[in-house]
């Protein structure tokens, strides 16, 4: 059975899998580093060609200061001590959402590790940092309507087609799993476009527990679905083949 071609994980669970062992919410962020260092291992051995992690929302932004520079401090240290190794397996960074926003030092670091990493032809490593899915639709709208505006488009160009290639995602071909840990079962404004055919797997693990065998439960989980599309059977029908 096929292995999906993108991944896109939820990392939920962090904060109350520290706080069930009566530590800060800091060191369930430090070791659920740890579980995305084995489930980027992992998937770039099973060939998945796009892992993306939301590791950020918009909406975490506004949590205490003390958490959100916990978390930077933690992107930095995993960023500088995990390169090589990424290199050698061939991992190739991507990054969606509003970077700008971001401490001037992660940027830096993160396009300096992206240039790092370039060369690979292994698992694009997509990391969704400061990210919201209708953030995201809202820039495209307006990235399309200034084209139009411009006179390089009309408003009979716009297909579903166009709007794809308006997204950061461009290029990346959708998500076929969407996992998300720590027990909630929704969306929470990740890549509301590009999941419109994505299987759903939930579980009640947390995410520092999340390691090489659950994601390769969620994985065997996946390919035993059967895709449909919208028609009768499972067909490898391309997505939007049919209205439902
Ligand atoms: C997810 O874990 C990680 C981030 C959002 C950075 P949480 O921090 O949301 O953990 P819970 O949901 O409070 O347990
Ligand atoms: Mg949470």
């Amino acid at each position: 059975m096929e292995v999906p071609r993108h991944v896109a994980i939820i990392m939920d669970g962090n904060g109350r899998w520290a706080a069930a062992r009566g530590k800060p919410r800091y060191r369930g962020h430090q070791v659920g580093a740890e579980s995305a260092r084995d489930v980027i291992r992992r998937a770039g051995e099973l060939s998945i060609e796009v892992l993306t992690l939301f590791t950020l929302s918009e909406d975490n932004l506004s949590r205490s200061h003390e958490e959100i520079s916990s978390i930077m401090a933690l992107l930095n240290r995993y960023l500088v001590k995990e390169r090589d190794e990424l290199r050698r397996n061939n991992v190739r960074l991507q990054t969606i959402g509003n970077l700008a926003s971001l401490p001037p030092h992660i940027q830096r670091l993160l396009e300096e590790t992206r240039l790092f990493l370039q060369g690979g032809d292994g698992l694009i490593l997509n990391v969704a940092l400061n990210y919201l899915g209708r953030s995201e639709i809202t820039h495209a709208c307006r990235n399309i309507a200034q084209r139009i505006e411009r006179g390089e488009l009309h408003s009979r160009d716009i297909s579903s087609r166009l709007i794809d290639d308006s997204l950061q995602t461009a290029g990346l071909p959708d998500p076929d799993l969407l996992i998300r840990t720590g027990g909630e079962q929704r969306v929470s404004n990740f890549l509301l476009w590009q999941l419109a055919y994505t299987e759903f797997y939930f579980t009640d693990e947390m995410w520092p527990q999340f390691r090489e065998g659950s994601f390769m439960r969620a994985i065997h989980a996946y390919q035993r679905r059967e895709r449909r599309y919208g028609l009768e059977r499972a067909a490898s029908a391309s997505r939007g083949a049919c209205a439902l």
